[in-house]
């Protein structure tokens, strides 16, 4: 089963050993409801999800030191 998120107003990808991007019109906030990552009208926001990045919760490219070259960064 396959469905496309084309018109959806939120997009989330996850990638097994990286990033998890996400797309749409979010603002990522600090526990106090802060906003994160500078520009807050951002349309996507790169999430770190292999835990190596010194700037979570964003990537910061750290998961290219397994070797695989997803050139995606925050
Ligand atoms: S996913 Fe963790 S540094 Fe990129």
């Amino acid at each position: 089963m396959s469905a496309s998120c084309e018109t959806c107003p939120l997009k989330i990808c996850c990638n097994p050993k990286g990033p998890i991007i996400v797309e749409g019109d979010v603002n990522i906030v600090d526990k106090y409801g802060r906003p994160l990552g500078g520009d807050k009208r951002k349309k996507m926001h790169v999430l770190c999800g292999c835990g190596q990045s010194l700037n979570k919760p964003f990537c910061d490219g750290a998961h290219n030191r397994d070797g695989e070259d997803d050139d995606i960064e925050d």
